[in-house]
């Protein structure tokens, strides 16, 4: 007997091995058993088996729950002054040169506890789940010493706690050199390696550890040096990488079987060759291009080519991508990158499973994956990402229960 059989929907399965569009079925029901689907298929197949609850969807679409694979969501303050001197004419990076941006959330994260930093991110994390995320992925980044670090990461874990929604952490532990390290680069780095990577290690706060490789970030030989720390302590790996410049990042990840490089304006066809080899993943963020009227634009056609899945996310962030709607994504990683509306569905969805290393547990709605599931009151799967910012799902599941 499953515990819940819902029926009278249509599935976007997004499951490669169902053979239609969006791997739809029509007119099909999902049975759930202990949180996971356990059967999926056309309503007549699935006749004869019983559940404690019927669900009826009115015709309804489902999809996976949606997975955002690359956000900031939590830090203390926001950027909105930064914003106004940009529209006055000031660039990102000439911003942060003068000691604003990623540095001016630094002062703001500093400042707050743990749980001040949950309080602040807790709106934006719901903003995100109306959205229909049941997962998201948080970054650090904002404290840049070890216990701010790891307050951010805590923060992390409690919003997690708190709600129905999977968070999968990562220490961003090159984001920007902190002020107090000006002139002392070096010894900022032999922080990291030496204290803050084995102290988040050893404490089990993160899944993987992440760098900004830029010339206003750090340099490909200090990501490396850092990708061999994290990789000695058992983490994943993953890159922001070739964002406003080109640094070769992607390659360089690839060498350490990172699972994703993300950003990738300024790729390469030797990079994006790189990443295929290594099974990695490309997170594509169009709020970042879209708050920096950026113009030059990730190279799809490319990434189609040789064939490296992409993701895409929300980089939800304070300063270059204030963004809280992951179904404005959808719409942007299609009016601004050209991906087709199923392009960007899997890319929140079994691609930015495959960016977190969880695509045995989500990202499609198959037998065996865990019953996370957003019922959309559309007509068509493309829907999701022709309305500008749709609002959202009518019903999220989470583990097989309504949340
Ligand atoms: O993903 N590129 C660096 N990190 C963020 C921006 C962070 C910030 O400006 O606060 C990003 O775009
Ligand atoms: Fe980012």
């Amino acid at each position: 007997m499953w515990d819940r059989l819902l029926i009278d929907c249509n599935i976007a399965t997004m499951d490669p091995a169902v053979p239609a569009p969006f791997g739809a079925i029509e007119n099909g029901a999902i049975g759930i058993a202990d949180g996971r689907i356990v059967r999926v298929g056309r309503r007549t197949e699935l006749a004869g088996n019983r559940a404690r609850e019927v669900v009826k969807l009115d015709g309804a679409w489902v999809t996976p729950g949606l997975i955002d694979c690359h956000t900031h969501l939590v830090f203390g303050g926001n950027r909105s002054a930064e914003f106004e001197q940009r529209l006055e004419g000031a660039s990102y990076e000439e911003i942060a040169r003068a000691g604003g941006g990623i540095v001016f959330t630094v002062r703001a994260t500093r400042a707050a506890s743990a749980e001040r930093l949950a309080e602040a991110a807790r709106p934006r994390l719901e903003a995100l789940m109306r959205g229909g995320v049941t997962t998201v992925e948080i970054k650090s980044g904002y404290g840049l010493d070890t216990d701010s670090e790891c307050a951010m990461l805590r923060a992390a874990a409690r919003l997690g706690a708190e709600h129905p929604v999977r968070v999968s952490p990562t220490l961003l532990a090159l984001h920007a050199l902190p002020p107090e390290y000006r002139d002392r680069r070096e010894d900022y780095l032999h922080l990291v390696l030496d204290e803050m990577i084995p102290t988040v290690a050893e404490a089990g706060l993160a899944d993987a550890v992440d760098a900004f490789c830029e010339g206003i970030g750090f340099t490909p030989d200090e990501v490396r040096a850092l990708f061999e720390c994290a990789s000695s302590h058992h983490l994943r790996v993953k890159l922001h990488a070739e964002q406003l410049s080109n640094l070769n990042g992607a390659a360089l990840a690839a060498e350490y079987d990172a699972l994703s490089a993300d950003h990738l304006e300024h790729a390469d066809e030797a990079g994006i060759e790189a990443m295929a080899h290594a099974g990695m993943v490309a997170v594509l963020l169009p709020g970042a291009f879209y708050a920096l009227s950026e113009t030059k634009k990730p190279p799809v056609e490319l990434l189609r080519k040789h064939k490296v899945p992409m993701a895409v996310a929300t980089d939800c962030n304070p300063g270059t991508s204030p963004v809280l709607s992951p179904t404005l994504m959808l719409n942007m990683a299609c009016t601004l990158f050209r991906l087709t509306p199923e392009e960007a569905l899997a890319g929140m969805t079994r691609n930015a499973a495959k960016a977190l290393a969880l695509e045995d547990e989500i990202g499609t709605i198959a037998p065996g994956k865990a019953a996370d599931l957003c019922v959309w009151n559309v007509e068509r799967p493309a829907e999701l990402s022709y309305w500008i910012g749709h609002p959202g799902p009518v019903r999220r599941i989470v583990a097989g229960v309504d949340a």
